[in-house]
């Protein structure tokens, strides 16, 4: 997106924002919507869905800043399986299972690093960036081998707007353009590629679906994070834009009524508004304060009631200077808490209660749009094959 369309995106958001700020409006639907409880708890329904959505659609494993030289790489699991993402000498990043074609040894064991060929620990054999098979230890008494087919399994992977995108199932290429539609030029606007990676961390939280109805609504901000990221944002106010199964959150920040009496040629709308960029399934993308952002990557556990989250914390620039170091370091530890201390802490309590059989379905509301989506795309991608030409018929359809 260039600066003036992105300027005047901003622009436009603020100018919505400002409207319910001044009316104590929000973005609505068209009616409250209901979900049966077994959508949360069914563990063969939740199988299913990891199959189908986490297993076949692609699903953001990492930042680009993470791997950001040949020879840099990361493992990971995700859905039980052992990872392996490189950036190969090509400069492109791969994604290959941790595991060796010999008899399965880990290949890796480091969680990050920087390497020129791969070794397995178990009897050396050895794999290049691209994933090949270049040499085996005692090559002659083990016996002729034809290399080509050994290479590390590589599943399918591709990168943009600073993001690392697999597909957990499946070797095979994706169009990821087509996958994101409008939401990549969104995405592309935060420049993902030139901040600094100050901090990562994994936390464990509740299920998935409780986990992400809380990045998806501002409906709870002010009493669940009244000391902590509610400070800065007014409660109860959304404005919504939505590409597919993807969505742009926009928030208010408090100094938002002060617009009212500015021109607009005046405006500095990030001054005033927050972003928080959702990608189907699992990425969370929120420009909290200023210069810092944290990123959240979702990951379901073995059962239905448990995730796992990639938090990154990214400085605009790398903190030099004690000023900026605590500032860096305050934004982490305030969005540790709001996350763990506060999101987190409540969905577990939703799940210690979750069948008790109180609910029957739950509901979620017109102020809660972004949730009602999200749901209304879980089904869309359950009921149909995996679809990642959404957005070719029409990019922003919206279910
Ligand atoms: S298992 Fe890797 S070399 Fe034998
Ligand atoms: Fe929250």
């Amino acid at each position: 997106m260039s600066e003036t369309a992105n300027r005047d995106d901003l622009m436009n958001l603020a100018r919505r924002a400002l409207s319910h700020c001044v009316n104590q409006s929000t973005d609505l639907t068209d009616s409250i919507m209901t979900m049966p409880i077994e959508a949360y708890t069914d563990e063969e329904r939740y199988r299913a869905e990891r199959n189908r959505i986490f297993s076949s659609l692609p699903i953001a494993a990492a930042l680009s800043i993470e791997i950001p030289e040949p020879g840099n790489y990361k493992t990971m699991t995700i859905l039980e399986k052992p990872l392996l993402i490189v950036r190969g000498d090509d400069g492109k990043a791969r994604v290959f299972l941790n595991v060796c074609r010999h008899r399965g040894a880990m290949i890796c064991e480091n969680e990050e690093g920087s390497v020129s060929r791969f070794s397995c620990p178990y009897h050396s054999w050895v794999y290049d960036l691209q994933g090949n098979l270049v040499s085996r230890y005692a090559a002659k008494t083990f016996g002729d081998l034809d290399h080509s087919p050994l290479g590390l399994t590589q599943l399918g992977c591709e990168e943009a707007a600073g993001i690392i995108w697999v597909t957990l199932g499946s070797n095979e290429d994706f169009d990821i353009s087509r996958w994101l539609g409008g939401m990549e030029s969104k995405l592309a606007s935060l420049d993902l590629g030139n901040w600094h990676l100050f901090q990562k961390r994994e936390l464990v939280g509740p299920g998935w679906k409780v986990t992400m109805d809380g990045y998806l609504e501002i409906y709870h901000h002010n009493t669940v994070h009244g000391r902590t990221v509610g400070q800065h944002t007014i409660g109860n106010l959304l404005v919504l834009d939505t590409h597919g199964p993807h969505q742009r959150l926009t928030l208010g920040r408090k100094s938002l009524k002060t617009l009212q009496h500015e021109p607009e040629k005046n405006w500095e709308p990030l001054e005033h508004i927050r972003l928080v960029h959702s990608c189907f399934p699992n990425l969370s993308i929120s420009g909290i304060l200023g210069d810092h952002c944290l990123v959240s990557m979702i990951f379901p556990g073995k059962t239905a009631d448990t995730t796992r989250t990639l938090q990154i914390i990214l400085a605009a620039e790398e903190p030099v200077t004690k000023e900026a170091l605590d500032a860096t370091t305050n934004f982490s530890e305030m969005v540790l808490q709001a996350v763990q201390d506060e999101d987190y802490r409540l969905g577990m309590l939703i799940q210690s209660g979750i069948k008790s059989g109180a609910n029957h379905e739950f509901l979620y509301g017109k102020n809660e749009p972004a949730v009602q989506n999200y749901h209304k795309w879980i089904d869309h991608f359950m009921r149909q094959e995996t679809d990642l030409d959404w957005a070719t018929s029409n990019p922003d359809k919206t279910v």
